[in-house]
């Protein structure tokens, strides 16, 4: 049968929405407009459920209300979109849907007009649907009318404007910078727009409006907010996009602790009014350096223990080889005692071998601690001075594992942080309710790039070194701090910020440390440099990832669901399937040729 679906809205208006009615409009006539969910046909009744944003309502075709309304309903599928006029009334008590809010009513339909037909969707809209997930990307429209994607856009939504006012109650004021602009550090590669009117010439979209607050600042606007668009070509994972949005703030005349309290506050207040959660207040500070020797990151999940303990010092000299063969070439040895792990069976070890293996660590030892007897592929080595210094360090008991890797620093770490990630997961030690909420200070101004060969800052250029600090900068510049502090909630960075540096001569000496020479310095940053000649205050600020904190708070498991039209994960919209190719006589205006 061929559908017909051509009629119009004409003078037709919406009562309510589909979610809306309740038994205290029984009686009533009602205009609804939505979607169809479903249509069942019994007894020669047909039901429709129909679904707009705000919930479903069943709806009743009567042949003995309307002949020609259960006509056409006979065409109905789901996804098509229709009006309908008729009674309100109460559902017998035998047919009460308390699974949904309107489960107490339905509508009784003298009159429809279908609106339009869908094809048959790719994959049914409600929220358990095991559709992959680039087909919901390709079809983002439709993955976007099951409730839970929905949910997830309405608490951005309200997590959005809760910011704009509590800022603005805070003598914040709202300020768009340009998306055409020149390239900012923030360790990312830019994206490059050509210029058609200056041929070879490229804007840079923004890594982050970082120049620009800090030069509305100098322009007096004491204090500044923006929910901003940013981008980075970078390598993806589960929580970067390589665009994403910022809250992006900035303040004069102020330190560290200005900025901690006025975020303090804004993060209290959107966990009590979106998740009904009381943060206890100031919050945690760390410091990086203890951050990095008990987590081995700088972006601690506090929800479990398993801290890292450092064996270094129990292993100088030890007849245990590949452990103090690693502490004469200057590298450490930690590990992470595993309550009841001694449970885990050879092939989970080799497996945890493997997983460390993909940080760079070239074995994983462990020691299986039982009564009297410690089984382990380097027991035999062990003195017993090593013994009762690994007992102390760990108080471990019989039935734990105590996992050792030794290397230098920077694998120790980034393995150990993560084999105690994949534990703590893995042995149900993360409750999906708690929410821990740390500030990470303290951190140092530079580090090293081996690979560069020069210093690199940790944050960026733009922030400020301690004060006490500044005779080492040129002398030892590892041991500079700087005016930094990230905030961390469930082991995710989801703010970073800085007091910046805020003269003009101290910035081009971190600016040369960093070996960008004066020439180079006045090319790329010559116009910031002049702002801060003139007058610019002390200031400082942070910015937020708005789509991480979304996808924490609704409990999301990807960025990509709290984004409306996010990127795949091989940096794709696979809605409109960007990037493309352009027309050669675009590229021609441009001045672009491409080389395969
Ligand atoms: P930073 O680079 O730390 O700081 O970025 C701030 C916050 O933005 C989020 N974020 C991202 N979210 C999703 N996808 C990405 N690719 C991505 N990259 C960063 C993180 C991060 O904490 N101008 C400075 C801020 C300042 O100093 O005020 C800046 O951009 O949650
Ligand atoms: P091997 O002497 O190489 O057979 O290693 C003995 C044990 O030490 C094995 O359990 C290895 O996984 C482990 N091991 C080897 N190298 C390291 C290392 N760099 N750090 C930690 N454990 C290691």
């Amino acid at each position: 049968m061929e559908r017909v679906f051509t009629d119009h809205l004409g003078d037709w208006k919406r009562g309510c929405c589909c979610g809306e009615p309740r038994t205290d409009g029984v009686g009533r006539e009602l205009t609804l407009m939505g979607w169809a969910q479903t249509r069942r046909d019994h007894g020669g009744l047909i039901f429709v459920d129909l679904r707009d944003r705000t919930g479903i309502v069943q709806v009743v075709f009567n042949p003995e209300v309307s002949q020609a309304a259960h006509e056409k309903a006979k065409q109905i599928r789901s996804e098509d979109v229709l009006s309908v006029r008729g009674l309100l009334v109460r559902r017998p008590p035998e047919t009460v849907n308390p699974g949904i809010a309107t489960g107490e009513v339905e509508l009784v339909v003298r009159d429809v007009r279908l609106l339009n037909a869908s094809q048959v969707p790719p994959f049914p809209i409600e929220d358990e649907t095991d559709a992959n997930e680039n087909t919901r990307l390709k079809y983002r429209y439709l993955d976007l009318r099951r409730p839970q994607s929905l949910a997830h856009l309405l608490l951005r939504y309200r997590m959005t404007k809760k910011i704009r006012d509590y800022l603005d109650g805070h003598g914040f004021v709202e300020v768009e910078t340009p998306v055409l602009t020149k390239s900012t550090p923030e360790g990312a590669r830019d994206y490059l727009v050509p210029s058609r009117i200056y041929p070879g010439k490229f804007y840079a979209l923004p890594q982050s409006p970082q120049l620009f607050k800090q030069i509305l600042m100098v322009g007096g606007l004491d204090r500044y907010f923006q929910i901003v668009r940013c981008f980075r070509d970078e390598d993806l994972r589960a929580d970067r996009q390589p665009e994403f949005t910022q809250l992006d703030m900035e303040m004069s005349f102020v330190q560290p602790e200005d900025v901690l309290e006025v975020v303090e506050g804004l993060m209290t207040l959107l966990f009590k009014e979106l998740k009904g959660i009381e943060l206890r207040r100031p919050f945690p500070r760390m410091s990086w350096e203890e951050a990095m020797s008990r987590y081995g990151t700088d972006k601690p999940d506090l929800r479990f223990g398993l801290k890292l303990v450092d064996f270094s010092l129990a292993f100088k000299g030890s007849q245990v080889k590949v452990f103090s063969g690693v502490i004469e070439r200057g590298g450490v040895v930690k590990g992470i005692r595993v309550s009841g792990g001694g449970i885990f069976s050879r092939k989970e070890l080799d497996d945890l071998t493997t997983f460390v293996g993909q940080y760079g660590a070239k074995g994983l030892a462990w020691i299986k601690m039982a009564d009297g007897e410690w089984q382990s592929p380097i027991a035999k080595f062990l003195s017993e001075k090593e013994r009762s210094e690994i007992l102390e360090l760990t108080e471990a008991n019989s039935g734990d594992i105590i996992f050792f890797v030794a290397d230098e620093s920077k694998v120790v770490h980034e393995s150990l942080a993560n084999l105690r990630l994949h534990l703590g997961e893995r042995l149900g030690l993360i409750s999906e309710k708690d929410y821990s909420l740390v500030w990470v200070v303290d951190f140092p101004l530079l580090e090293y790039d081996a690979e560069e060969k020069r210093y690199i800052s940790v944050h960026h250029p733009f922030t400020a070194p301690l004060e006490k600090d500044l005779d080492l900068l040129e002398k030892e510049p590892l041991r500079v701090g700087s005016k930094a502090y990230d905030l961390v909630l469930n082991g995710v960075e989801v703010g970073g910020g800085s007091v910046r540096i805020h003269q003009p001569d101290l910035q081009k000496r971190i600016l040369g440390l960093l070996g960008i020479g004066p020439e180079e310095a006045e090319e790329k940053f010559g116009f910031f440099l002049e702002a801060l000649g003139f007058g610019a205050p002390p200031h400082g600020g942070i910015a937020f990832g708005i789509d991480r904190m979304a996808m924490i708070l609704s409990g999301a498991r990807s960025l990509r669901d709290v984004i409306a039209f996010p990127k795949s994960q091989r940096a794709v919209c696979l809605l409109t399937d960007a990037p493309s190719s352009v027309d050669a006589k675009q590229l021609k205006e441009l001045g672009i040729k491409t080389v395969d």
